[in-house]
Protein backbone atom coordinates (compact mmCIF):
# COMPACT_ATOMS: atom_id res chain seq x y z
CA UNK A 1 0.00 0.00 0.00
CA UNK A 2 1.32 3.51 -1.03
CA UNK A 3 2.77 5.53 2.31
CA UNK A 4 0.35 8.08 2.70
CA UNK A 5 2.31 11.86 2.89
CA UNK A 6 1.20 12.98 6.36
CA UNK A 7 1.80 16.96 6.79
CA UNK A 8 4.13 17.72 9.47
CA UNK A 9 2.97 17.66 12.65
CA UNK A 10 3.68 21.05 14.94
CA UNK A 11 4.48 21.28 18.77
CA UNK A 12 1.97 23.66 20.36
CA UNK A 13 2.53 24.70 23.32
CA UNK A 14 1.27 27.55 25.79
CA UNK A 15 0.80 28.90 29.07
CA UNK A 16 -1.16 31.13 31.41
CA UNK A 17 -0.93 32.78 34.37
CA UNK A 18 -2.87 31.98 37.88
CA UNK A 19 -3.14 36.06 38.71
CA UNK A 20 -6.42 35.83 38.49
CA UNK A 21 -9.83 34.74 37.08
CA UNK A 22 -9.92 33.75 33.46
CA UNK A 23 -11.69 36.50 31.08
CA UNK A 24 -12.91 37.06 27.46
CA UNK A 25 -10.16 38.33 26.46
CA UNK A 26 -7.83 35.42 27.49
CA UNK A 27 -10.84 33.33 25.61
CA UNK A 28 -10.59 35.03 22.86
CA UNK A 29 -6.71 35.53 22.79
CA UNK A 30 -5.80 31.92 23.86
CA UNK A 31 -8.05 29.79 25.36
CA UNK A 32 -10.21 29.41 21.93
CA UNK A 33 -6.98 28.30 20.00
CA UNK A 34 -5.53 26.26 22.52
CA UNK A 35 -8.90 24.09 22.26
CA UNK A 36 -8.96 24.12 18.95
CA UNK A 37 -5.77 23.06 18.43
CA UNK A 38 -5.74 19.69 20.55
CA UNK A 39 -8.00 18.15 18.90
CA UNK A 40 -5.36 18.62 15.73
CA UNK A 41 -1.84 18.77 16.87
CA UNK A 42 0.30 18.06 19.65
CA UNK A 43 -0.07 20.20 22.32
CA UNK A 44 1.40 21.02 25.68
CA UNK A 45 -0.35 23.65 27.67
CA UNK A 46 0.39 24.52 30.95
CA UNK A 47 -0.61 26.95 34.30
CA UNK A 48 2.48 29.40 34.67
CA UNK A 49 2.70 29.60 38.34
CA UNK A 50 6.51 29.98 38.33
CA UNK A 51 5.99 33.82 36.63
CA UNK A 52 2.95 33.93 38.39
CA UNK A 53 5.01 34.32 41.51
CA UNK A 54 6.64 37.48 39.91
CA UNK A 55 3.82 39.64 40.53
CA UNK A 56 1.56 37.79 43.13
CA UNK A 57 2.84 36.35 46.98
CA UNK A 58 -0.37 35.16 47.91
CA UNK A 59 -0.30 31.45 48.26
CA UNK A 60 -3.83 30.72 48.73
CA UNK A 61 -4.60 32.89 45.51
CA UNK A 62 -2.12 31.07 43.29
CA UNK A 63 -3.56 28.23 44.82
CA UNK A 64 -7.24 28.81 43.54
CA UNK A 65 -6.67 30.69 40.56
CA UNK A 66 -4.39 27.45 39.46
CA UNK A 67 -7.50 24.93 39.84
CA UNK A 68 -9.89 27.58 38.83
CA UNK A 69 -7.81 27.99 35.21
CA UNK A 70 -7.10 24.34 35.17
CA UNK A 71 -11.27 23.78 35.28
CA UNK A 72 -12.13 26.53 32.77
CA UNK A 73 -9.64 24.83 30.02
CA UNK A 74 -11.58 21.36 31.30
CA UNK A 75 -14.98 22.98 30.81
CA UNK A 76 -14.34 24.05 27.39
CA UNK A 77 -13.33 20.88 26.52
CA UNK A 78 -9.57 20.29 26.80
CA UNK A 79 -8.80 16.33 26.66
CA UNK A 80 -6.48 15.65 28.98
CA UNK A 81 -5.92 12.67 27.08
CA UNK A 82 -4.94 14.53 23.82
CA UNK A 83 -3.11 17.55 25.20
CA UNK A 84 -0.63 17.13 27.85
CA UNK A 85 -1.89 19.53 30.53
CA UNK A 86 0.07 20.68 33.82
CA UNK A 87 1.25 22.95 36.27
CA UNK A 88 4.37 24.67 35.37
CA UNK A 89 5.79 24.43 39.02
CA UNK A 90 5.41 20.36 38.66
CA UNK A 91 8.36 20.28 36.25
CA UNK A 92 11.14 21.89 37.80
CA UNK A 93 13.59 21.06 35.17
CA UNK A 94 12.27 24.41 33.40
CA UNK A 95 14.15 26.17 36.38
CA UNK A 96 17.38 24.57 35.63
CA UNK A 97 17.47 25.61 32.22
CA UNK A 98 16.27 28.78 32.74
CA UNK A 99 19.57 29.34 34.40
CA UNK A 100 21.54 27.80 31.71
CA UNK A 101 19.33 29.81 28.78
CA UNK A 102 20.22 32.80 31.06
CA UNK A 103 24.09 32.58 30.69
CA UNK A 104 23.06 33.39 26.60
CA UNK A 105 20.46 36.11 26.82
CA UNK A 106 21.62 39.27 26.41
CA UNK A 107 21.09 42.03 29.13
CA UNK A 108 20.21 44.17 26.42
CA UNK A 109 17.82 41.86 24.48
CA UNK A 110 16.01 41.98 28.37
CA UNK A 111 16.05 45.45 28.86
CA UNK A 112 13.95 45.88 25.55
CA UNK A 113 10.92 43.68 26.97
CA UNK A 114 7.68 45.84 27.03
CA UNK A 115 6.01 43.79 29.50
CA UNK A 116 8.86 44.36 31.88
CA UNK A 117 8.71 48.09 31.28
CA UNK A 118 5.25 47.90 31.61
CA UNK A 119 4.85 46.32 34.83
CA UNK A 120 6.90 48.66 36.08
CA UNK A 121 5.31 52.38 35.11
CA UNK A 122 2.88 50.24 37.11
CA UNK A 123 4.98 50.11 40.22
CA UNK A 124 5.16 46.39 40.39
CA UNK A 125 8.57 45.72 42.17
CA UNK A 126 11.50 45.36 39.55
CA UNK A 127 12.84 41.88 41.02
CA UNK A 128 15.23 39.83 39.53
CA UNK A 129 12.79 37.57 38.74
CA UNK A 130 10.24 40.02 37.28
CA UNK A 131 13.26 40.83 34.64
CA UNK A 132 14.41 36.89 34.03
CA UNK A 133 11.06 36.47 32.95
CA UNK A 134 11.21 36.29 29.38
CA UNK A 135 13.94 33.53 30.44
CA UNK A 136 11.60 31.11 31.98
CA UNK A 137 9.15 31.88 29.42
CA UNK A 138 11.77 30.98 26.33
CA UNK A 139 12.78 27.80 28.70
CA UNK A 140 9.34 26.87 28.93
CA UNK A 141 8.80 26.92 25.50
CA UNK A 142 12.42 25.67 24.51
CA UNK A 143 12.61 22.58 27.10
CA UNK A 144 9.63 20.88 25.01
CA UNK A 145 11.32 21.85 21.80
CA UNK A 146 7.94 23.68 20.70
CA UNK A 147 7.48 25.03 17.30
CA UNK A 148 4.58 26.85 17.44
CA UNK A 149 3.10 28.71 20.34
CA UNK A 150 -0.46 30.26 20.40
CA UNK A 151 -0.45 33.64 22.20
CA UNK A 152 -2.33 37.16 22.33
CA UNK A 153 -0.37 40.05 20.97
CA UNK A 154 0.59 41.02 23.93
CA UNK A 155 3.07 37.89 23.66
CA UNK A 156 4.53 38.58 20.33
CA UNK A 157 8.18 39.96 22.03
CA UNK A 158 8.21 37.09 24.54
CA UNK A 159 8.48 34.73 21.72
CA UNK A 160 10.49 37.00 19.37
CA UNK A 161 13.24 37.08 22.85
CA UNK A 162 13.30 33.03 22.63
CA UNK A 163 13.83 32.74 19.09
CA UNK A 164 16.87 34.96 20.31
CA UNK A 165 17.67 32.65 22.99
CA UNK A 166 17.41 29.85 21.36
CA UNK A 167 19.74 31.20 18.39
CA UNK A 168 22.34 32.04 20.60
CA UNK A 169 22.52 28.70 22.70
CA UNK A 170 22.44 26.75 18.95
CA UNK A 171 25.31 28.94 17.96
CA UNK A 172 27.31 29.10 21.59
CA UNK A 173 27.16 24.98 21.60
CA UNK A 174 24.93 22.30 19.02
CA UNK A 175 21.69 23.12 17.64
CA UNK A 176 19.55 21.44 20.40
CA UNK A 177 16.31 23.89 19.54
CA UNK A 178 13.70 24.48 16.41
CA UNK A 179 12.87 28.35 16.46
CA UNK A 180 9.30 28.74 17.40
CA UNK A 181 6.74 30.99 15.85
CA UNK A 182 3.98 32.53 17.99
CA UNK A 183 0.50 32.14 16.47
CA UNK A 184 -2.68 35.18 17.25
CA UNK A 185 -5.88 33.64 17.24
CA UNK A 186 -8.56 36.27 15.05
CA UNK A 187 -8.44 38.47 18.51
CA UNK A 188 -5.26 38.99 19.20
CA UNK A 189 -6.23 42.19 21.77
CA UNK A 190 -9.88 42.10 23.20
CA UNK A 191 -11.11 45.54 24.53
CA UNK A 192 -11.72 45.28 28.35
CA UNK A 193 -15.04 47.76 29.74
CA UNK A 194 -12.63 50.90 30.05
CA UNK A 195 -11.73 50.22 25.58
CA UNK A 196 -8.23 49.51 27.03
CA UNK A 197 -6.81 45.74 26.38
CA UNK A 198 -8.24 43.38 28.66
CA UNK A 199 -6.09 42.29 31.66
CA UNK A 200 -6.69 40.84 34.91
CA UNK A 201 -4.11 43.43 36.06
CA UNK A 202 -5.97 46.35 34.30
CA UNK A 203 -9.22 45.62 36.41
CA UNK A 204 -11.58 45.70 33.50
CA UNK A 205 -11.81 42.17 32.63
CA UNK A 206 -15.39 40.60 32.10
CA UNK A 207 -14.56 37.11 33.90
CA UNK A 208 -16.03 33.70 31.98
CA UNK A 209 -17.88 32.39 34.89
CA UNK A 210 -19.87 35.72 35.69
CA UNK A 211 -23.61 35.29 34.99
CA UNK A 212 -26.90 37.04 35.95
CA UNK A 213 -26.72 40.37 38.26
CA UNK A 214 -22.57 40.37 38.29
CA UNK A 215 -22.15 40.27 34.71
CA UNK A 216 -24.85 42.63 34.09
CA UNK A 217 -23.23 44.96 36.09
CA UNK A 218 -20.03 44.31 34.07
CA UNK A 219 -21.48 44.91 30.94
CA UNK A 220 -23.52 48.22 31.61
CA UNK A 221 -20.10 49.54 32.86
CA UNK A 222 -18.55 49.30 29.70
CA UNK A 223 -17.31 52.89 28.79
CA UNK A 224 -18.71 54.69 25.82
CA UNK A 225 -18.74 57.59 24.07
CA UNK A 226 -21.76 60.13 24.90
CA UNK A 227 -23.65 60.21 21.76
CA UNK A 228 -27.61 60.29 22.27
CA UNK A 229 -29.80 57.56 21.14
CA UNK A 230 -31.28 59.09 18.11
CA UNK A 231 -27.36 59.81 16.98
CA UNK A 232 -26.19 57.50 14.24
CA UNK A 233 -22.94 55.60 15.95
CA UNK A 234 -19.96 54.53 14.49
CA UNK A 235 -19.53 50.35 15.25
CA UNK A 236 -15.47 50.07 14.80
CA UNK A 237 -14.67 52.90 17.49
CA UNK A 238 -17.46 50.74 20.43
CA UNK A 239 -16.23 48.78 22.95
CA UNK A 240 -19.63 47.16 22.86
CA UNK A 241 -19.85 46.23 18.84
CA UNK A 242 -16.41 45.08 19.26
CA UNK A 243 -17.41 42.13 21.92
CA UNK A 244 -20.03 41.27 20.33
CA UNK A 245 -18.99 40.87 17.45
CA UNK A 246 -16.69 38.07 19.10
CA UNK A 247 -20.04 36.66 19.88
CA UNK A 248 -21.98 36.80 16.79
CA UNK A 249 -22.75 35.25 13.80
CA UNK A 250 -22.06 37.32 10.66
CA UNK A 251 -25.56 38.10 9.72
CA UNK A 252 -25.99 39.54 13.48
CA UNK A 253 -22.95 41.70 13.43
CA UNK A 254 -24.14 42.98 10.18
CA UNK A 255 -27.83 43.50 11.60
CA UNK A 256 -26.69 45.07 14.72
CA UNK A 257 -23.79 47.25 12.65
CA UNK A 258 -26.67 48.68 10.65
CA UNK A 259 -28.99 50.17 13.58
CA UNK A 260 -25.58 51.83 15.09
CA UNK A 261 -25.39 53.68 11.89
CA UNK A 262 -28.89 54.37 11.47
CA UNK A 263 -29.31 55.69 14.82
CA UNK A 264 -32.00 55.55 17.44
CA UNK A 265 -30.55 52.61 19.03
CA UNK A 266 -29.04 53.53 22.47
CA UNK A 267 -26.09 51.99 23.92
CA UNK A 268 -27.96 50.93 27.08
CA UNK A 269 -30.12 48.80 24.73
CA UNK A 270 -26.58 47.66 23.00
CA UNK A 271 -25.44 46.79 26.03
CA UNK A 272 -28.71 44.56 26.54
CA UNK A 273 -27.95 42.46 23.26
CA UNK A 274 -24.34 41.72 24.17
CA UNK A 275 -25.27 40.52 27.37
CA UNK A 276 -27.95 38.59 26.05
CA UNK A 277 -25.05 36.98 23.93
CA UNK A 278 -22.63 36.58 26.24
CA UNK A 279 -25.06 34.86 28.37
CA UNK A 280 -26.64 32.80 25.85
CA UNK A 281 -22.86 32.01 24.50
CA UNK A 282 -21.09 30.36 27.68
CA UNK A 283 -24.36 28.62 29.51
CA UNK A 284 -22.80 25.36 28.55
CA UNK A 285 -19.47 26.28 29.58
CA UNK A 286 -20.80 27.69 32.97
CA UNK A 287 -22.72 24.27 33.70
CA UNK A 288 -19.81 22.16 33.01
CA UNK A 289 -17.69 24.35 35.06
CA UNK A 290 -20.01 23.77 38.34
CA UNK A 291 -19.54 19.84 37.98
CA UNK A 292 -15.77 20.66 37.34
CA UNK A 293 -15.36 22.37 40.03
CA UNK A 294 -17.33 20.18 42.82
CA UNK A 295 -14.87 17.63 42.10
CA UNK A 296 -11.66 18.88 42.84
CA UNK A 297 -9.57 15.66 42.70
CA UNK A 298 -10.34 14.96 39.23
CA UNK A 299 -8.55 18.07 38.59
CA UNK A 300 -5.38 17.27 40.18
CA UNK A 301 -5.27 13.99 39.10
CA UNK A 302 -5.30 15.27 35.53
CA UNK A 303 -2.47 17.68 36.38
CA UNK A 304 -0.52 15.26 37.86
CA UNK A 305 -0.56 12.83 35.06
CA UNK A 306 -0.35 16.12 32.68
CA UNK A 307 3.21 16.79 34.60
CA UNK A 308 4.33 13.08 34.58
CA UNK A 309 4.14 13.01 30.94
CA UNK A 310 5.47 16.72 30.72
CA UNK A 311 8.81 16.04 33.14
CA UNK A 312 9.18 12.73 30.63
CA UNK A 313 9.64 15.10 27.54
CA UNK A 314 11.71 17.41 29.49
CA UNK A 315 14.13 15.72 31.14
CA UNK A 316 15.10 14.41 27.73
CA UNK A 317 15.53 18.09 26.65
CA UNK A 318 17.47 18.74 29.65
CA UNK A 319 19.98 15.70 29.36
CA UNK A 320 20.57 17.13 25.74
CA UNK A 321 21.04 20.72 27.15
CA UNK A 322 23.49 19.79 29.83
CA UNK A 323 25.52 17.24 27.41
CA UNK A 324 25.78 20.12 25.43
CA UNK A 325 27.23 22.57 27.80
CA UNK A 326 29.62 20.00 29.06
CA UNK A 327 27.68 18.79 32.62
CA UNK A 328 27.51 15.01 33.12
CA UNK A 329 24.34 14.42 30.95
P1 LIG B 1 -3.76 38.98 31.67
O1 LIG B 1 -3.23 40.07 30.79
O2 LIG B 1 -5.20 39.14 31.94
O3 LIG B 1 -2.94 38.79 32.94
P2 LIG B 1 -2.38 36.61 30.80
O4 LIG B 1 -1.12 37.40 30.76
O5 LIG B 1 -2.48 35.53 31.82
O6 LIG B 1 -3.62 37.61 30.89
O7 LIG B 1 -2.62 35.99 29.37
C1 LIG B 1 -2.97 34.66 29.07
C2 LIG B 1 -3.16 34.55 27.57
O8 LIG B 1 -4.30 35.34 27.17
C3 LIG B 1 -1.98 35.10 26.76
O9 LIG B 1 -1.81 34.31 25.60
C4 LIG B 1 -2.41 36.49 26.40
O10 LIG B 1 -1.79 36.96 25.24
C5 LIG B 1 -3.91 36.31 26.19
N1 LIG B 1 -4.64 37.55 26.48
C6 LIG B 1 -4.72 38.20 27.66
N2 LIG B 1 -5.48 39.31 27.56
C7 LIG B 1 -5.89 39.37 26.26
C8 LIG B 1 -6.71 40.28 25.52
N3 LIG B 1 -7.25 41.34 26.09
N4 LIG B 1 -6.90 40.03 24.21
C9 LIG B 1 -6.37 38.94 23.62
N5 LIG B 1 -5.58 38.04 24.25
C10 LIG B 1 -5.35 38.24 25.56
N1 LIG C 1 3.80 34.98 29.80
C1 LIG C 1 2.57 34.37 29.38
C2 LIG C 1 1.40 35.32 29.72
O1 LIG C 1 1.46 36.12 30.60
C3 LIG C 1 2.34 33.06 30.08
C4 LIG C 1 3.38 32.08 29.66
C5 LIG C 1 4.39 31.60 30.45
C6 LIG C 1 3.54 31.49 28.37
N2 LIG C 1 5.16 30.73 29.74
C7 LIG C 1 4.69 30.64 28.48
C8 LIG C 1 2.85 31.62 27.18
C9 LIG C 1 5.14 29.92 27.37
C10 LIG C 1 3.30 30.88 26.07
C11 LIG C 1 4.44 30.06 26.18
O2 LIG C 1 0.38 35.22 29.10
Amino acid sequence: MPQERLPPRHRVLSGIQPTGKPHLGNYFGAIQQHIDLHRKEECFYFIADYHALTTMHDADEVRRNTFEIAATYLAFGLDPSRAVFFRQSDVAEVTELTWILSTVAGMGLLERAHSYKDKVSRGITPTVGLFLYPVLMAADILIYKSTVVPVGQDQIQHVEITRDIAGSFNATFREVFPLPDHRLSEAPKVPGTDGAKMSKSYDNTIELTLAGKPLRKKVMSIVTDSKTVEEPKDPATCTVFTLYSLLASEKERQELADLYRKGGLGYGQAKEVLLEKIEDTFADFRMRYAKIVADPSTVEEILRTGAMRARSVAAQTLAEVRAAVGFRA
